[in-house]
């Protein structure tokens, strides 16, 4: 294998998991076989193949983006895998989620939903990449999962209304605190947390993990999976709501 492939963890794993060690294989492979066979079956080969293109054209683009904010920043897929089998293995119904760009985590998110007989609101403050994700949403058969809002996600949380089982933060990171205070009112007795990029930016993310401790009634747990994903829940019947 080249030094090329062995700094990337995931080509590695998918060439060793699927196609043993030669690179020829790895090559003529599909999309889909190189998501390699951790990868989630059930989705089918054309999500499948849908959601690793979008990724490699996310992972192309941002490679030319000198500015960070310029990036898609697309989640890792294997966090992308254990968000949604979170989702579904614990029947969340009422999901949101905060940066949406061209839709990829948002399609996972739709897809898992689906098969809770859920759905999705995502928030995306520019609209440019919002029109990206709804392209896309359809190519997935997924645009009547999601509710697609756009705008700064801390004023449009002020507006939401109804109860979320699960939020997923991946936006800017520095203003999740301020949104999670926001929420707290519109979350269920059975609520989980998610919010990447613990292992990449714990500046950034110091503070909503602060805000996620003062809580007092979330279990927390950071997951070394992609860049570092939190994992935060609270069950039915949890002591605040016994208080
Ligand atoms: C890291 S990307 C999200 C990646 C996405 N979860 C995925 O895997 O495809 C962050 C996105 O949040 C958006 N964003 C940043 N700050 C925001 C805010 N305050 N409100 C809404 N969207 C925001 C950015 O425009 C960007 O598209």
């Amino acid at each position: 294998m080249s030094r090329e492939a062995d700094r990337d963890p995931h080509r590695a794993g998918r060439v060793a998991e699927s196609f043993g060690s030669g690179p020829d294989l790895y090559d003529r492979a599909t999309p889909a076989e190189r998501m390699g066979s951790w990868a989630m079956g059930t989705l089918g080969e054309e999500l499948l193949t849908l959601l690793a293109d979008l990724y490699e054209q996310g992972q192309e683009h941002d490679a030319h983006q000198p500015r960070h904010g310029d990036r898609l920043r697309n989640l890792e897929p294997q966090t992308a895998a254990l968000v949604s089998v979170l989702v579904r293995s614990s029947g969340r119904t009422r999901l949101l989620e905060i940066g949406t760009p061209n839709g990829y985590s948002t399609i996972w998110l739709a897809w898992a939903a689906a098969q809770t007989g859920g759905r999705l609101i995502s928030i995306e403050v520019d609209p440019g990449r919002q029109r990206m994700a709804e392209d896309n949403l359809r190519r997935a058969g997924l645009r009547d999962r999601v509710d697609l809002v756009l705008g700064d996600a801390t004023d449009v949380i002020e507006e939401l209304t109804g109860l979320f089982d699960l939020v997923f933060f991946d936006a800017d990171r520095v203003s999740a605190p301020a949104q999670l205070a926001l929420l707290l009112p519109r979350l269920a007795p059975d609520a989980m947390l998610l919010a990447d990029n613990v292992l990449s930016h714990p500046g950034e993310i110091a503070g909503y993990l602060a805000a996620l401790e003062d809580l007092g009634d979330f279990d927390r747990l950071v997951v070394p999976v992609g860049k570092g994903l939190s994992v935060a829940y609270r069950g039915p019947g949890h002591p605040r709501e016994q208080r």
